[in-house]
């Protein structure tokens, strides 16, 4: 242990807020275990890639990335570099094969072995550790946090929809829910340390089931803990999102009426080989339910250009649908083949020039839905959370609200970082609004206006 106590570890995330969540699991156990942390890479004793598998050039990028990684070698041939996340879990011993200069591969289920692991890659033979796990939960480790106002905390781990285009439930495995109870604790922690904003993480947050509890009680019970703790989840399937759920967004004020709701395609087709086990009459009618129940309440969607078979007839439900819900908010991609996924026997037949050019109009039409609703905001007042300066100028502070809406407002002597506003808009675009400052807004109040 003596000797550990000087390793330094530098981490670099690449993916979803899941690996970010990840990330800091691993720093948790990590630093138990008595290793420093390091921002700088070249202070480094171990080099960790938490990666991403999701399309290829996630991945590309990431390789990208260990090309410059290896030239630290040079200098320091005891350096050890590891692949941690999906990626590892995908291409396993590959990695190690492939890449000569990767030392440890670490899947998202053993990450509590990693000192063990990258104990080994010191005495020179390699470290891997890649099973799956159907209970691991991380449950009782305290993920390393620096200071601030937003945390993420994973949930639920794990994915059993088969959506035919993911390699998520390859890589992350089976679904598996924490205890209520430990999220409750850790929750307590963040509101000590004065965290404002939690998101609670899960690749399909609406299977969460600990016991008797489902989401709902699981929100609920986590909304109570801090009324000034404003509460953010992602994501959801359109599946399983249930009336309870909706009704207890709409009676606790400091859940955000904001839901991330993934369509991906508008063709009713499409989604079948996709997988999706819904139709859009069905996602239609789960809309007009959120709205009714949940008055002001904002969607945001991912939206997949050029799954195999995609006819240009598809490609316009696609962008019908996005017009008719209009959400404040997309994901956009262009589909990629993943190894192991029933998409990947459908072959890949939508040309990259036809995806680029659809994936354009998707993005198209999304500023111009976003652009107008919010224009629509200009003149209205809206409850933000102060996150900090703005990034281009300290004149001006930037918040959100709880539809996720960036407000930019000038600086004023009321306001500081983790404090709630009350704004008025006066000016938007497609991704910004600006407005001033109208009154600070004490954590007992709601924090949310509803329309
Ligand atoms: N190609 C393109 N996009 C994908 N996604 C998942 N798998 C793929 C793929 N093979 C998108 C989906 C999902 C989001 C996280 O990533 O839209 O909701
Ligand atoms: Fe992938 Fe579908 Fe699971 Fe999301 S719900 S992680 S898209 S398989």
């Amino acid at each position: 242990m003596s000797l550990m106590e000087k390793n330094k570890v530098y981490i670099e995330t690449y993916g979803c807020q899941m690996n970010l969540a990840d990330t800091e699991i691993v720093l948790g156990i990590l630093q138990n275990y008595g290793y420093g942390i390091t921002k700088d890479l070249n202070n480094a004793d171990v080099v960790l890639l938490n990666t991403c598998s999701i399309r290829e050039n996630a991945e590309q990028r990431i390789y990208g990335r260990l090309g410059n990684i290896k030239t630290l070698k040079r200098t320091n041939p005891n350096l050890v570099i590891g692949i941690l996340g999906c990626m590892a879990e995908r291409l396993r011993k590959d990695l190690i094969d492939d890449k000569k200069i990767v030392d440890v591969v670490v899947g998202p289920d053993e990450y509590r072995r990693l000192p063990e692991l990258i104990d080994t890659a010191f005495g020179g033979d390699k470290g891997i550790g890649v099973r799956l796990s159907k209970t691991e939960t991380y449950d009782d480790i305290i993920p390393y946090r620096e200071d601030g106002l937003m945390a993420w905390l994973s949930v639920m781990r794990g994915c059993d929809k088969f959506c035919t285009f993911c390699v998520v439930p390859f890589t992350r495995g089976r679904e598996r829910s924490r205890s209520l109870q430990s999220i409750v604790e850790e929750i307590k922690q963040l509101s000590r340390r004065g965290f404002k904003e939690v998101t609670l993480l899960g690749q399909n947050v609406n299977s969460y089931l600990d016991g008797q509890n489902d989401f709902a009680d699981l929100l609920a019970a986590c909304a109570e803990v801090d009324r000034s703790i404003r509460m953010r989840f992602t994501t959801s399937h359109p599946q399983d999102l249930s009336d309870k759920l909706l009704y207890t967004i709409a009676a606790y004020p400091n859940l955000c009426n904001y839901i991330h709701l993934p369509v991906q395609s508008g063709s009713n087709r499409i989604l079948k080989l996709m997988n999706r086990t819904y139709t859009i009459e069905h996602y239609l009618n789960l809309i007009d339910k959120a709205r009714k129940i949940i008055p002001g309440v904002s969607f945001s969607t991912d939206i997949i250009a050029g799954f195999p078979t995609e006819t240009y007839e598809d490609h316009l439900m696609t962008l019908d649908i996005m017009r008719e819900v209009k959400y404040d908010g997309a994901y956009m991609f262009k589909y990629s083949p993943r190894e192991r996924t029933k998409a990947f026997e459908m072959g890949d037949d939508v040309s990259d020039e036809v995806k680029t050019k659809r994936l354009q109009e998707i993005i198209e039409v999304q500023q111009k839905v976003s652009f107008e609703i919010n224009q629509k905001l200009i003149g209205k007042e809206e409850i933000i959370l102060i996150e900090g300066f703005s990034r281009k100028s300290d004149q001006f502070l930037s918040g959100r609200t709880d539809t996720n809406k960036v407000v930019i407002i000038p600086v004023d002597d009321n306001l500081k970082p983790g404090d709630y506003s009350k704004v008025k808009i006066n000016k938007a675009t497609h991704a910004t609004l600006f407005g001033e400052f109208v009154e600070k807004i004490t954590p007992d109040k709601k924090l949310a206006l509803t329309a």
